[in-house]
């Protein structure tokens, strides 16, 4: 794996949250996380940002948090030279803490979620057929006691699914298992974001969900396969860490096209996303 120098990772913003929200959140969420603020101030290249340095105890290693209200944009920077273990553990915790005070969730998959989670996996497979294995029409076809039975099967011993959340709005899904064969490898799976929601780090922040998942369950790879003319999803893969494999199967439901499988390593520092 490649060195990165600069990581950075967007911070998804909840729809109704202003600066000042966001600026005590993080402030609230640095606190709860059990960390200590070294530096609070501003950047002059993001005019009128908030810009902290973040440490814990007197560990090495500092976490950078920017807020730049003007544009709507907040985001953790790890510098090179400034990296540690702990904050590659932290950040799924972080980013959730964050989150959850300005109203931009990630939620486990639960059955007293099955109907947000049918909600969005239908729009998924409605929004973006040639993205995955499944299709609308199978799985519109699925009882509400299927959808029970789904959410209990998503969470479970080797598998894990997770919903985002804008307010009360459910906005994109992942899910995740332990390959059958060696669980030491992960699969991604039913990655998606609402539209009106991309470019906004919910993606990134489910791929931080999941692998702080598989990094709990000492997965050392996270695979997943990508259709071959999904250049956006290829890309937003390649931004996170994923290299393709060079391994291709059919697409099952366009034989015309190929998948090409991706894979990141879990587990070990410079995994987080290339500046
Ligand atoms: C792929 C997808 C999940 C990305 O979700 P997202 O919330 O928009 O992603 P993020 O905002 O976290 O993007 C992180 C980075 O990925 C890259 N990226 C994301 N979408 C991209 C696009 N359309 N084109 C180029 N790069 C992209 C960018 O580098 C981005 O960082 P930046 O916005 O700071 O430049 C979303 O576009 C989607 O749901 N697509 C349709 C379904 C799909 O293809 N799923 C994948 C199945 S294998």
């Amino acid at each position: 794996m490649a060195l990165y120098t600069l990581r950075k990772i967007t911070i998804p913003l909840a729809t109704k949250a202003d600066g000042i929200a966001i600026k005590r959140a993080i402030d609230d969420a640095i606190a709860e996380c059990g960390l200590r603020i070294t530096l609070r101030g501003s950047l002059a290249k993001f005019p009128g940002c908030v810009h902290w340095h973040v440490k814990r105890a007197r560990e090495a290693g500092t976490l950078e948090i920017t807020s730049w209200p003007e544009q709507r944009r907040a985001w953790l920077t790890i510098q090179d030279g400034r990296k540690a273990d702990w904050i590659d553990a932290m950040v799924p915790t972080i980013l959730n803490a964050i989150g959850r005070r300005t109203g931009l969730k990630i939620q486990p998959i639960t059955p007293a979620l099955t109907a947000a989670f049918k909600t969005v996996r239908l729009r998924a497979l409605l929004d973006s057929p040639i993205a995955f294995g499944s299709t609308y029409a199978r799985e519109a076809q699925l009882s509400d006691a299927d959808w029970q039975q789904r959410a209990v099967k998503w969470n479970a011993e080797r598998s894990a699914g997770f919903l985002a959340f804008d307010g009360d709005e459910a906005c994109g899904i992942a899910a995740t298992f332990l390959d059958d064969a060696d669980s030491a490898r992960a699969h991604l799976v039913s990655m998606w974001v609402a539209p009106t929601h991309r470019r906004g780090g919910i993606g990134g922040t489910l791929v931080v969900a999941v692998i702080g998942w598989a990094m709990a369950k000492q997965v050392k790879t996270l695979h997943l396969m990508v259709t071959s003319i999904n250049d956006s999803a290829t890309r937003f893969y390649e931004r996170l860490g994923f290299v393709k494999t060079g391994r291709t199967e059919p697409y099952p439901n366009d034989p015309s096209l190929l998948e090409y499988e991706m894979v990141r390593q879990i587990g070990v520092v410079d995994t987080f996303q290339r500046s």
